[in-house]
């Protein structure tokens, strides 16, 4: 539910911020991404990363529910944990509730229900209308959740708890999860408590368990336990309990119409997931508080931090939804692990750093600094106690890692800009090494057989032998790119630690994209291009518009030549030389749209509209392409050009809003055109970057005519964390309606490149 109130802005009025106590909450629609592949969770997420996701699962035909939810088909449960934004297959679903109206014979018939009218919902609220007259609303907390029914007149009012209710996949690919088991128990007083245990997903997890604790408002009329063994099911009235490998719950019926269930959920134990329910919602506490709390948190955590000169209501839709949508995982499960004991901050649903280490960390440090420490060190913390960080993880599991060990660039890009602490440093050093240097155990993945999909680097056999990978290892050139910049990654952190010759080694390593490089391969009249090479170092022959299937099995994963070639983002000057100077360079990201190469929605090409920058009077070709980009977004449910993937489509957006774009494990900012007349960043500590602009506007007006940095005029296309981060800063540009060269000054650094030219 948008609200249609408009709501008062406060203004950043003379570089004094007025006092805000705007509530910007009400501007996100949360059922933004939610059609046309964005896969967002629309449901109730009470506080940014918050453990419990509650809301709808939805069948329609042989759809895969990535987050439960789809914009039409039946109902068939209410569950507590979702991912949201991810692809390759659905995850959890779990811990479900479905309301029958009437007396229920069969549990395990089939109870889903078309919807009487489209779902609704704010931050904090949901709500469904089932055909049967059944309404559900739903609350929550940070680990558990609050459903409110209220039934129509003239019969019974049930509830069945289905354990085996999970997310089902129906692609065909082997990540289908599993439910392999459970108890559940009722209990004197009419409460109950049981366990779910799943399989499989994405990340091919083995058995992992889920405990929850449930509560009603009202003592039922009568309630059973069942256990099916496939043919018969066997039924326990009152307190009773049952477990095994069967479909197994409860089900529980009521005289009365409105009726209120609280359900808590832990890893640790069914007693943990009972203090966690009754420490968080208590029997008394009204659904109104829960959305209010959880309007509130994301207010103070988020939202409040981005403050814009509109009352445009479409572009207050879109900011504060994106950033909505940036920050429903991962889950912050510290206290909740069931792993290891340990003191340190634990999150889980990492999908994926693959997708998110462009730029959404580097915005995720910005926007929430205290949880993104503590982000970094759960990173660290799962590769002391698990053995290597994770590329993802969900259900307290590794898996899968689609290129290279991206942690590392996480990891260097927060050592870089000064994210301290309570991290450790060494150890995080360690850990990437660890990437750097251990060859994960293979995992045996049907879909890549050759080497771990599970974590690491499984392809470093061919990386510390050849320098580069061969076709033995499967997304050969694709994982030596991000190797590449893994390589560098460790670089960074290793020259800042003062590892001086661990620096150098991966310095030089992080130049080894080079070696895939064949100046033959020939495309649309551009030579060389990234391609596969063989063990005795001949190169395979490879059309660079061609990568096969793209997928796990090929030389690239999910993009091509094309794309992966211009990726090797910390050597630009070097790559600028082997595509044939400025001109060519140019010509060829040029290309990658007027070929249409170019993915607005596919990670591995997030940098490459903006490396313009790079070459002297062309900063003003970056600001046109982050101005169609931006235009393939909106606030609405088709509003992402592609998979949220965790966040990394809604940050992308956030970057052009600003007017910036992250070379992600460096200092740098690419310089392109902010949206607002004014927008103030909260960086905390009193801190704050302010961006206006004059002159010009969004959608006509974009070109750079003039910059100042922090009240001095600019002549760079880029600045670093420290000119404006570090300390916070000013922006303030002047756009216009022609491009004009303004940048005149230095291009941005190319650290790979550059060290080369100073030791030679
Ligand atoms: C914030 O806005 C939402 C929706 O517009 C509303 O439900 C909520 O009560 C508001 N909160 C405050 C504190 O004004
Ligand atoms: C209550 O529901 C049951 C099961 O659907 C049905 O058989 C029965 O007729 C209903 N009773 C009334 C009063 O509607
Ligand atoms: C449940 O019933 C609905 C409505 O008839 C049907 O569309 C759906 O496929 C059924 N689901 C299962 C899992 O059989
Ligand atoms: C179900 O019934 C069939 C036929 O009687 C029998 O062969 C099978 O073993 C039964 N399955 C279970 C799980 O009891
Ligand atoms: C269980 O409860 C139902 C509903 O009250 C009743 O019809 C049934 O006979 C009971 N079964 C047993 C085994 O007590
Ligand atoms: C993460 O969860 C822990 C345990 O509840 C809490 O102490 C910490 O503040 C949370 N982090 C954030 C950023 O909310
Ligand atoms: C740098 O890496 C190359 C392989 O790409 C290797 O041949 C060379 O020996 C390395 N140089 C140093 C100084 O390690
Ligand atoms: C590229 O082609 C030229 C001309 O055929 C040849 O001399 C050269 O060896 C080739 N280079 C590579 C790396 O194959
Ligand atoms: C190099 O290896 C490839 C793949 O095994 C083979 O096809 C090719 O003939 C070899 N080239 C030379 C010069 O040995
Ligand atoms: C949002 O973008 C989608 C995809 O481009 C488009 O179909 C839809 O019409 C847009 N909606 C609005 C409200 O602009």
């Amino acid at each position: 539910m948008i609200s249609s109130t408009a709501l008062v802005v406060a203004l950043s009025l003379g570089g004094t911020i007025a006092d805000i106590s705007t509530n910007y909450s009400g501007y996100v629609n949360i059922f933004q991404g939610t059609r046309n592949g964005g896969n967002r969770f629309p449901g109730v997420v009470a506080a940014p990363f918050a453990f419990v996701k509650l809301g709808p699962d939805v069948e329609s035909g042989k759809t895969d529910a990535y987050s439960g939810y789809l914009p039409a088909g039946n109902i068939w449960g209410f569950s507590m944990m979702h991912e949201s934004g991810t692809g390759g297959a659905p995850k959890y679903g779990v811990v479900s509730q479905m309301p029958v109206f009437g007396p229920v014979s069969d549990p395990i018939a089939n109870f889903s229900q078309p919807r009487k009218s489209p779902d609704e919902g704010s931050v904090g609220y949901y709500k469904s209308s089932l055909a049967n007259g059944v309404q559900v609303e739903l609350g929550a907390t940070e680990r558990a959740g609050l459903y409110s029914y209220n039934f129509p007149n003239g019969n019974t009012s049930s509830i069945v708890v289905d354990v085996s209710h999970v997310l089902p996949s129906f692609r065909g690919l082997g990540w289908e999860q599993h439910y392999s088991g459970g108890s559940f128990g009722i209990y004197d007083d009419g409460h109950y408590t049981g366990s779910g245990t799943y399989n499989n997903g994405w990340n091919l997890s083995p058995d992992w368990s889920i405990y929850f604790c449930g509560r009603f408002s009202q003592r039922p009329s009568y309630a059973y336990t069942f256990l099916s063994n496939g043919n018969a099911t066997v039924k326990n009235n009152g307190t009773s309990s049952v477990s095994g490998s069967g479909r197994l719950g409860g089900v529980f019926s009521f005289a009365s119409t409105s009726l209120r269930s609280r359900v808590g959920v832990s890893f640790l134990s069914t007693e943990k997931a009972c203090t966690n329910l009754d420490a968080e919602i208590n029997e008394g506490i009204e659904l109104q508080t829960l959305v209010d709390n959880a309007k509130a948190n994301w207010n103070t955590e988020i939202f409040d931090k981005f403050q814009i000169s509109t009352s445009d209501e479409a572009d207050l839709q879109l900011l504060y939804s994106s950033l909505y949508g940036m920050f429903l995982i991962p889950s912050n499960r510290t206290g909740e692990n069931p792993g290891w004991d340990s003191a340190e901050p634990y999150y889980d649903d990492v999908f994926t750093l693959w997708d998110t280490h462009r730029c959404h960390t580097s915005l995720f440090q910005i926007v929430h600094p205290t949880a993104y420490e503590e982000f970094i060190r759960s990173l660290i913390n799962i590769w002391k106690n698990d053995g290597f960080m994770p590329d993802a993880r969900s259900s307290n599991f590794n898996g899968r890692v689609q290129g290279g060990s991206n942690a590392d660039n996480v990891l260097a890009d927060a050592f870089v800009k000064g994210v301290r602490g309570a991290i450790d440093w060494d150890a995080g050093f360690a850990a990437m090494q660890t990437d750097a240097e251990v060859v994960p155990p293979n995992n045996f993945d049907p879909k890549a057989p050759d080497s771990s999909t599970k974590e690491g680097r499984g392809a470093l056999p061919d990386w510390l032998r050849y320098s580069y990978i061969t076709p033995r290892f499967t997304r050969a050139v694709s994982r030596a790119v991000e190797y590449s910049a893994n390589d560098f990654g460790l670089h960074q952190v290793a020259s800042g630690l003062g590892k001086t010759d661990d620096a150098a080694t991966y310095l030089n390593r992080s130049r080894n994209w080079r070696n895939h490089w064949n100046p033959n391969a020939t495309s649309e009249g551009h030579f060389g291009f990234m391609v596969p090479r063989n063990a005795n170092g001949s190169f395979v022959p490879q059309d660079p518009k061609d990568c096969g299937g793209c997928y796990w099995g090929d030389a690239y994963y999910e993009d091509n030549a094309w794309i992966y070639s211009m990726n090797a983002i910390h050597d630009v000057a070097e790559l600028k030389r082997r595509i044939g100077g400025d001109e060519r360079f140019v010509d060829r990201l040029d290309k990658l749209f007027d070929l249409k190469i170019f993915n607005a929605g596919n990670e591995p090409g997030f940098t490459s509209p903006f490396l313009y920058n790079f070459v002297k009077g062309k900063q003003y070709k970056s600001v046109e392409r982050s101005r169609y980009i931006g235009g393939l977004y909106n606030a609405s449910e088709a509003g992402l050009p592609g998979n949220s993937d965790a966040g990394a489509m809604e940050s992308n957006l956030l970057w052009q809003m600003i007017g910036l774009w992250p070379m992600t494990g460096q200092t740098t900012f690419l310089i392109l055109a902010p949206w607002f007349e004014s927008m103030t960043l909260d960086l905390g500590d009193g801190k704050t970057l302010s961006i206006t602009s004059t002159g010009g506007n969004r959608d006509t007006a974009f070109y750079v005519q003039s910059l100042k940095v922090n009240g001095s005029p600019w002549n760079k296309a880029w600045v670093t964390w420290d000119d404006i981060f570090a300390n916070g800063g000013t922006l303030d540009y002047v756009l216009g309606a022609q491009a004009v060269d303004w940048a005149t000054g230095a291009v941005p650094p190319s650290p790979a490149s550059e060290s080369e030219i100073l030791s030679s």
